[in-house]
């Protein structure tokens, strides 16, 4: 299994990520990133909005493993959106975190035409300060989440650094296969958010019946199938055993014909969450 993929900058991402949405802060996130990392896991997927970075990096702090073997994502909130705004909303995410830079930094959600006249705008001024902190070295890399082609495009075509990374809904029965294709054509690279559908994928027969037969669960089967699609889960949990449970997923192959089966999954554990029209 593929422990890295290489972003479009040259820089290597570890293939799986540990999400932190909805774990509380304080001692919970810290034993949950403190569990993730003595587990194996090199990649953490933090957001200022979560409102538990300073619980993720005491966990990272308390942990035992050196800054430069994990890789460290988190997010600018949307009401943080623009020039100045963004800079400002990575100097409070990197003191929360207590870290000195950042490997990944995303735009949360593009701002979109259902609630900004100059949503392009405003999408290229979030940018623009985002390639500041590239070039100033604060983050490794830049990226987005939640942007569909329609709002890369525009950001393409005044980016002078390309998107390394687009983070968007993705688990077996919900894979936004124009949006993945769209990434793919342009060498960024796809990171899947609730690659268990948030809990929900787990009553699937399919995926029971696959899990059955691989003898793993289908937490492992889920997170293995996005791997095998080139496709970077980020599964999220604050209980020790799921924790470690979601990790193990080296030491199986999804044969070609089954990765056809669980793409074919009808739409299941969609989140309804969509950028056009969240009124957040
Ligand atoms: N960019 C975005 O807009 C965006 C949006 C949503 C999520 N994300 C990122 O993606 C991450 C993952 O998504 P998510 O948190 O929505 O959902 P998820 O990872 O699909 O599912 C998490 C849920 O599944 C449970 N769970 C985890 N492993 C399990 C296992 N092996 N067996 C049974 N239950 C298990 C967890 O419970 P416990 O924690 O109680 O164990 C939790 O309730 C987030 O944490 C966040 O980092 C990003």
């Amino acid at each position: 299994m593929k422990e890295y993929f290489k972003l479009n900058n040259n820089i290597n991402i570890p293939a799986i990520g540990f999400g932190t949405w909805q774990t509380p802060d304080g001692q919970t996130a810290i034993n949950a990133i403190k569990t993730a990392i003595d587990a194996g896991y090199k990649h953490i997927d933090a957001a200022a909005i979560y409102k538990n970075e300073k619980g993720v990096g005491l966990g990272i702090k308390e942990a035992n493993i050196d800054r430069k073997d994990l890789f460290v994502t988190s997010k600018v909130w949307n009401e943080q959106r623009g020039y100045e705004n963004t800079l400002k909303a990575f100097d409070n995410t990197i003191n929360d975190l207590q870290l000195d830079y950042l490997d990944l930094y995303l735009i949360h959600w593009p701002a979109a035409a259902h609630q900004f006249e100059n949503w392009k705008q405003l999408n290229n001024d979030t940018w623009s300060a985002m390639e500041k902190l590239y070039k100033d070295g604060k983050i490794k890399a830049l990226g987005v989440s939640n942007f569909m082609e329609h709002h890369l495009t525009p950001l393409l075509q005044h980016a002078t650094i390309k998107p390394t990374v687009n983070q968007i809904e993705y688990h077996p029965g919900y894979m936004q296969q124009d949006c993945v294709q769209f990434c793919n054509d342009n060498n960024i690279q796809v990171e899947g958010w609730s690659p268990l559908g948030r809990g929900d994928v787990f009553d699937n027969e399919v995926l029971k019946q696959l899990a059955h037969k691989y003898n793993k669960t289908v937490a492992q089967l889920s997170i293995r199938w996005a791997i095998q699609n080139n496709v970077i889960p980020l599964p999220k949990s604050v209980t020790p055993n799921r924790i470690i449970e979601n990790f193990e997923v080296s030491d199986f192959n999804i044969s070609e014909s089954d990765m056809a089966l669980i793409n074919k999954i009808d739409t299941i554990a969609n989140s309804g969450l969509r950028p056009d029209s969240v009124s957040f």
